[in-house]
């Protein structure tokens, strides 16, 4: 961002007080501010009694004595999947639809109540259980947006087997070193899903990574799907169907310990290898419950809620699985892309099943400028009445046009920051309660608390800028990173004493609310996707005509950032007309299309300080045709003036 379009975003004048009609019907009220900051712990003690079934209470609300290692509900124990689903089906709800399944291909859609579900999860929980998957087992899901997704997540938290959810986008490799971070002794996928109007397969990618290694692997449990051919390992390949569908739909539970680990998801760091980010039952669920209820204001009786996410990013997991279900939501889970078969189709689900809250993420509303306003004018959308936007900053702009042509220009919107480690929504305006300003996220959620600081750790005033940082644990928080405790006090912990340091940069306006501002560090956003430029710079030089390679986000007016790659080839190699997109391929089948580079530049040097580190300040004024900024510094001046004059290879 510009420091000119910066200064225009810190002026926001616009506001949007909460309608007088929304505000009286709202979950959030002010009071609820009043009350955690009164007592942040008795807050959260009255939030999991009142959201959650435990099976025993906790004696302690946080124990953070060995911080930065927190435990939250010390010794309570409960069953998540008894909370999403039994529950509610003993209370009588069991013909409430939990999820209204829509398949890519017009006409193909499922509406699940909660009884068919806790049938479902139960025979799933019977079927891991025969083939031998035990208390903190892992359990790899790789699937595309079906039902068996949730369905196979609730099933492994019900027996207190640790999910691994891996993106279905995600190529074969990322796939293999998932499952060996983790040790998984089954993986879950499909034989595909529905794309942009056709089958793509996704067995394929699970035999490469088991062919690869992934030795801990026992069993793969294939969900038919597509009905397409695939090839099959006797012995170690199960139909789904055939071993899910035979079991008892009955299936008593045992009570977890609130600390037991409930799922590990891998995101990207500021070097190339993922990490597992470590999620745990009682105090996850508890905050998922929790901001689910009062950000996006459900009401279980009559709302339609829909979130757009996929369930191998943290959106998923919080917001489609965790909170919607454990708030016994009624929502609409939808397989394929926007466009398809035309692009008008999210909005024909809406109309269809009358969405009344609808959450996604900035570069979809971007797209949809794009695509024009008309095509959501030519759908009924009047049963919204609240939206919500994650993943990236969302500019003034888009806000402004989701307000105006989704919204009908009275659902409130909120902004909801947080992160795969935060684990729940963080920063958000409630509704009902907040007077919106288009672009920011505004203040942390009441038993939350966050602040921007500058490089001494000191709190800035209100104008000022610097980074955020959460300054006391909060129930959702990771626990660690899989396997690597020191990671995870390094990563998150040591920039700031006493501090989580996000990672984001961030304002104050003058109001004190905050304005997100993008990573500071070496991750990029891309669509809403973290990819760090370490990890594709490891996935180039892993090509053997590649010597070096250097990666930098430039901003992206539709994308947020684009991956743009600078890549120097080895001596004997040269440049071909097909260099460009074999290295980009090479990158996707590496770590999957979404980090594709959207450029590649072949060049003879690289900016380097004399201490031999890489200038990608230098490399991204050139990838966003900026003037090249101060190169004093630079081990031989003259190399930009290279690189600019010899440019060559852009991206397709
Ligand atoms: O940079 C922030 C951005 O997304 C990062 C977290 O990415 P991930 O772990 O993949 O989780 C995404 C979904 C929760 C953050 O560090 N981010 C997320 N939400 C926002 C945001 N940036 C600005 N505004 C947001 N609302």
């Amino acid at each position: 961002m510009t420091s000119e379009a910066l200064e225009n975003l810190l002026h926001e004048e616009r506001h949007f007080e909460p309608s007088a009609e929304f505000a009286a019907q709202a979950n959030g009220t002010a009071a609820l501010y009043d009350a955690a900051a009164a007592d942040r712990l008795a807050f959260w003690d009255t939030q999991a009694r009142e959201l959650i079934s435990w099976d025993a209470p906790w004696s302690e609300v946080l124990d953070w004595t060995n911080a930065p290692f927190a435990q939250w509900f010390v010794d309570g124990t409960l069953n998540v999947a008894y909370n999403c689903v039994d529950r509610h089906v003993e209370a009588g709800y069991g013909d409430q639809v939990a999820i209204y399944w829509e398949g890519e291909p017009e006409g193909e859609s499922r509406a699940i109540t909660y009884a068919d579900l806790q049938a479902e999860v139960n025979q799933a929980a019977h079927a891991l259980e025969s083939l031998g998957v035990r208390h903190g087992d892992r359990v790899a899901i790789y699937l595309p947006m079906i039902p068996e997704a949730a369905v196979a997540m609730l099933a492994c938290a019900r027996i207190g087997a640790v999910h691994s959810v891996v993106f279905g986008g995600f190529s074969s490799e990322a796939l293999r070193s998932r499952i060996e971070d983790a040790e998984a002794s089954v993986v879950i996928t499909s034989d595909g899903g529905y794309r942009r109007g056709k089958a793509s397969a996704l067995k394929p990618a699970v035999d490469d990574a088991l062919d690869a290694g992934a030795e801990s692997v026992r069993h793969v449990l294939v969900v038919r799907r597509t009905g397409q051919d695939v090839a099959w390992v006797e012995g170690r390949d199960l139909w789904w169907h055939e071993v899910v569908g035979q079991q008892s739909t009955e299936h008593t539970y045992t009570a977890h310990d609130s600390e037991h680990p409930l799922f590990i998801l891998y995101t990207s760091g500021t070097t190339g290898k993922p990490k597992g980010i470590k999620h745990t039952t009682g105090g996850y669920l508890t905050q998922c419950a929790y901001t689910h209820r009062n950000v996006f204001d459900l009401k279980p009786d009559t709302d339609v809620y829909w979130c757009t996410a996929d369930v191998g990013w943290v959106t998923g997991h919080s917001y489609i699985v965790y909170g919607p279900l454990a708030n016994r939501a009624t929502q609409v889970m939808y397989e394929g892309t926007p466009d398809t078969p035309h692009k008008g189709r999210l909005w024909e689900i809406v109309q269809k099943y009358g969405v009344t809250i609808f959450y996604t993420a900035p570069t979809l509303i971007r797209t949809m400028m794009k695509w024009g306003a008309d095509i959501p004018a030519g759908y009924d959308l009047s049963s919204l009445r609240l939206l919500g936007s994650v993943g990236e900053p969302i500019n003034p702009e888009a806000w402004m046009w989701y307000r105006e042509h989704v919204g009908h220009n009275s659902c409130p919107i909120v902004d909801t920051w947080w992160q795969t480690e935060t684990g729940a929504i963080m920063i958000s305006p409630l509704p009902g309660v907040t007077s919106t300003k288009p672009g920011s996220a505004q203040r942390p959620l009441p038993g939350i608390s966050a602040d921007v600081v500058d490089d001494l750790a000191q709190s800035v005033p209100d104008g000022g800028g610097g980074y955020l940082v959460l300054t006391e644990p909060w129930p959702a928080m990771l626990r660690t990173i899989w396997g690597d405790d020191q990671r995870f006090v390094e990563t998150y912990w040591s920039r700031f004493e006493g501090l989580y340091f996000a990672g984001d940069g961030a304002k104050k306006d003058e109001d004190g609310d905050i304005w997100l501002l993008g990573r500071v560090d070496d991750v990029m956003n891309v669509s809403g996707h973290r990819i760090s430029t370490t990890e594709v710079e490891s996935a180039l030089v892993s090509h053997p005509i590649v010597a070096e390679a250097a990666v930098v986000g430039a901003s992206d007016e539709m994308t947020g950032q684009g991956i743009v790659a600078f890549v120097i080839l080895r001596g004997d190699a040269h440049e071909g007309a097909d260099t460009v997109k074999e290295l980009r391929d090479h990158v996707a089948k590496e770590i999957g299309p979404i980090a594709k580079p959207r450029q590649i530049m072949i060049v003879a040097e690289l900016p380097k300080t004399r201490s031999g580190k890489i200038m990608r300040r230098l490399l991204r004024d050139v990838a966003e045709n900026r003037e090249v900024g101060d190169v004093t510094t630079l081990a031989d001046s003259s190399v930009m003036d290279l690189i600019k004059t010899g440019l060559s290879g852009d991206g397709d």
